[in-house]
């Protein structure tokens, strides 16, 4: 946690409190903090109470996710996952999110994105096939609280192309949570993930973002994963999503005028995802939605 008296994350060489500080050290108890968390900048700070129904959640969320990824093999369909996942969100008192959200209505219960779909990709009758990779987003609501996570699965032997864009996009998520602790700016995400997905030759879309998750699918503040200048301090009780999409080639998407949803590469190459929730703590950060990579 940075002190009062440290030294702004912005550089200015100034301590913190006379800085980039939140209020000027007008906040004094939690309640303070909400309040000015909500006026300043749309964010809802989660109560105690609240963050063990998301952490619920997001445990749920992670356990369909993992199920749904064990099943995904040579010749399974994309609409096999979803079924599966959605059965699996009624048998634990769960609601998949992404079923009829939005406009037009998402038709389906989990989002299956393929090869050069780069996200919102609409389970169907495609079997997976060798050298696929595939990702696949799951969002369940637990007792009206929110968990969304997102995970890569590759099927038989994958191109080496193939999984350097898997590898980066995780490597680009893990190494945007390590920085996160009170007082970082939002900005910090976008520098992190765009430098290293940089240096391994990858683009990042900056047509679809990460959220704040929790009491509705989709809240405050918006997390963008390419470089920005969002100075907005992270603090205790912020839950929110990184969820970069890393291209082999261009970083454009082009949404599929027809269903309205499928977003694809715009030069047809690949493209991967990996997705965690994420609670600010006092100390730091906890990953809400436990899957691994290895799971
Ligand atoms: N789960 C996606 C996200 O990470 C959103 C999917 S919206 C849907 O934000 F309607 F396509 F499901
Ligand atoms: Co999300
Ligand atoms: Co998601």
């Amino acid at each position: 946690m940075i002190g009062r008296n440290d030294k702004c994350w912005c550089g200015s060489g100034k301590k913190w409190k006379k800085c980039h500080f939140p209020d000027q050290g007008a906040i004094k108890t939690q309640e303070d903090l909400s309040k000015l968390y909500r006026k300043k900048y749309g964010i809802l700070i989660k109560t105690d109470e609240q963050i063990e129904g998301i952490r619920a959640a997001c445990r749920l969320a992670s356990k369909i996710l993992n199920a749904t990824c064990a099943m995904a093999k040579e010749g399974v369909t994309t609409e096999d996952l979803n079924q599966f996942a959605h059965q699996m969100h009624l048998d634990h008192g769960a609601v998949p999110a992404p079923l009829h959200y939005g406009d037009p209505p998402f038709p389906k219960s989990i989002c299956t994105s393929l090869n050069n779909v780069i996200c919102h990709g609409i389970p169907d009758d495609t079997p997976l096939k060798n050298g696929d990779i595939l990702n696949i987003d799951v969002t369940a609501i637990l007792n009206g609280y929110f968990g969304d996570c997102s995970r890569m699965v590759t099927i038989g032997d994958v191109d080496p192309k193939s999984q350097h864009v898997v590898d980066v996009s995780h490597e680009c998520l893990m190494r945007a949570i390590a920085v996160l602790k009170p007082g970082i700016p939002l900005m910090a995400i976008g520098e992190t993930i765009e430098s290293y997905a940089e240096s391994q030759h990858c683009s990042v879309v900056y047509q679809f973002i990460g959220h704040g998750v929790g009491l509705k699918f989709h809240e405050n503040p918006q997390i963008f994963h390419n470089r920005n200048h969002d100075q907005t301090p992270l603090a205790p009780g912020m839950i929110f999503t990184i969820e970069p999409m890393i291209n082999l080639g261009k970083p454009d998407a082009v949404i599929d005028p027809h269903d309205e949803w499928t977003a694809r590469t715009v030069d047809g190459k690949m493209s991967a995802q990996w997705e965690h929730t994420i609670l600010i703590t006092d100390e730091g950060h906890e990953i809400l939605t436990t899957w691994k990579r290895n799971d």
